[in-house]
């Protein structure tokens, strides 16, 4: 039996209407509380680690005073983190008549569902569709595979879900279905309250707010979209007293743009983060796109994926190979009371061996910068799993060249799942800086490469499969950097939407 943990009172709107409920732990997920306590059993947990999307809720959170729609997974959710927002079940899209939202109707004029146990989950990620388009309008076929592919279905197959969610946008909205944005605003507006600073979820909304709350509470456990930190929980049945979110301090929820670099804020969301990148080197688009499902990327943040500091994380190869730094910020004591002291460093030096890192008990990842780009890059990142979506990485490689007059003027090169940590090929770029850019430099950085890790087997690829392909990866920089497009997975993507719309 879990030890009990002490709770607080957890408000959100819920059709319209704020539902209040008591004493919830500090721990307990969104879909716990869904599920245990208001009893909205629509909302199905499979996995329970945020893989299948069973558990799929819509968020509404007021940014910038507009109402935004994001699906996330209930399962690893904490349920505080709602706290102030809209939530929208799958038992809360029909009319009170009971008619059916377009969401779930297209799903069944389609014939999306068969034993109906992922059907919940799927409408919900159908109903942010809905909300994030114009009433389901223009929706493409790779927008929709993109959009669900944070969702699972053993037995219906996917074509008849694509359907559904290219048909939603032409069916009629029945009245009560409609979501009532300016009634739900200023339900959120009421519910807007001072954070108490003596919670045991505690959300602080100004970042010095939260660097003290840091220093105060060195035992807390940080959380930002709880995307690594909510497995812990569910699967390793952790329990946590007192849990500090980073997500609600402003001053984080920003990118900001410079002449030099893009500082992306630790409350950002992953699917912030990577339009910010994409939107600085489209290129990234596809890699975007490969990193969880959608529901991941809109609770996950870069900053949670960097301090996390997991090997076979994606982001970090990339991030290396473009020069980025990160900003460790934490709360200093004064004669004046107490002030914002900060350090920067590169993102490869954060890293100390498995999971661990340089940061202080007090200390908070607060900012990435990440350099823009030059005239002269060439950059590709390379994401090999054995799904295309939504699967962890077996070997990520990012490579950034600076290439003028057919010489190779600046190399960075990042690496996962080849080494304890994320890591940097720093020999490999010793290998490739200064050279000509010819096949005989590249052949002899292959092997520089292969040579530069000794990588582990484990159930995503063995050490020789690796070591091979990492070396293989380079060579595909250097064919696709003279025109060769042997395997493109933007093509494949295109390819497989052919498929599916033949
Ligand atoms: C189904 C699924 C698929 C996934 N797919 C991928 C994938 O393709 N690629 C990949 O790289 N990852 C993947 N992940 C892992 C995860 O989504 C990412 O690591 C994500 O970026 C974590 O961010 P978060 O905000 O959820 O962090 P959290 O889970 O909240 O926190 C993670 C860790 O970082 C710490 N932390 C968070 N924010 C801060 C901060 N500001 N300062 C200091 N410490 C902090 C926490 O204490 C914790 O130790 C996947 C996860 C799931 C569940
Ligand atoms: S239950 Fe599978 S993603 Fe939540
Ligand atoms: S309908 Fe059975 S899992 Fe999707």
């Amino acid at each position: 039996m879990k030890p009990q943990t002490s709770g607080q009172t957890l408000r959100f709107v819920r059709r319209g209407e704020t539902v209040t409920l008591n004493h919830v732990a500090p721990d307990r997920t969104l879909l716990d509380v869904l599920r245990e306590d208001l009893h909205l059993s629509a909302t199905k947990e499979g996995c329970g680690e945020g893989d299948c999307g069973a558990c799929t809720v819509v968020l509404g959170e007021l940014v910038d005073g507009q109402l935004r729609h994001r699906a996330i997974n209930s399962c690893i959710r904490m349920a505080h983190s709602v706290d102030g927002m809209a939530v929208y079940t799958a038992e809360d899209i029909a009319a009170p008549t009971g008619e059916l939202h377009p969401a779930q109707e297209a799903m069944v004029q389609c014939h999306g569902s068969q034993c109906g146990f992922c059907t919940p989950g799927f409408v919900m990620s159908l109903f942010g569709m809905y909300q994030n388009t114009d009433k389901g309008q223009g929706i493409t076929r790779e927008q929709a595979q993109v959009d669900l592919s944070g969702n699972l279905c053993r037995c219906t197959g996917y074509r008849p879900i694509l359907d559904a969610a290219q048909q939603m946008g032409d069916l009629p909205l029945p009245a009560g279905c409609a979501v009532d944005v300016g009634a739900t605003v200023a339900a959120l507006k009421a519910l807007k309250k001072k954070p108490a600073a003596d919670t045991p979820y505690l959300r602080p909304t100004t970042l010095s707010a939260l660097l003290q709350a840091r220093a105060a509470r060195p035992k807390a456990q940080v959380v930002a979209g709880c995307t690594d930190v909510g497995l812990w929980v569910t699967k390793q049945h952790k329990r946590f007293e007192q849990v500090l979110d980073v997500t609600a301090a402003r001053e984080l929820q920003r990118v900001e743009t410079y002449k030099h670099h893009i500082a992306i804020g630790a409350a950002v969301s992953l699917t912030d983060a990577f339009a910010a990148l994409v939107k600085e080197r489209p290129q990234l688009k596809t890699f975007s796109q490969r990193f969880a499902g959608l529901p991941v990327r809109n609770s996950g943040t870069l900053g949670g994926n960097v301090a996390n500091g997991s090997p076979i994380g994606d982001s970090m190869p990339l991030l290396i190979a473009l020069g980025a730094s990160v900003v460790l910020m934490r709360w200093k004591k004064t004669a004046a009371g107490g002030e914002i002291a900060h350090r920067e460093l590169r993102l490869e030096d954060l890293y100390t061996g498995y999971r661990t890192n340089v940061m202080r008990p007090d200390e908070l990842v607060a900012w990435i910068k990440v350099p823009r780009p030059t005239q002269d890059e060439k950059l590709a990142v390379y994401k090999i799993s054995k799904r295309f979506d939504d699967d962890i990485s077996a070997i990520c490689l990012a490579i950034r060249l600076e290439i003028a007059g057919g010489v190779v003027r600046s190399a960075s090169i990042g690496a996962g799942g080849v080494a304890a940590t994320p890591a940097r090929a720093r020999h490999t770029e010793a290998a490739l800086l200064g050279q000509p850019w010819t096949e005989d430099t590249v052949m002899a950085a292959m092997d520089t490469l292969r040579g530069e890790f000794q990588p582990i087997s484990d159930m995503r690829a063995s050490a020789a499969y690796r070591h091979t392909v990492l070396g293989n990866l380079l060579r595909r920089f250097w064919l696709e950097s003279q025109g060769q497009q042997a395997i493109n997975l933007e093509q494949l993507n295109g390819l497989k939407s052919l498929e599916v719309t033949a």
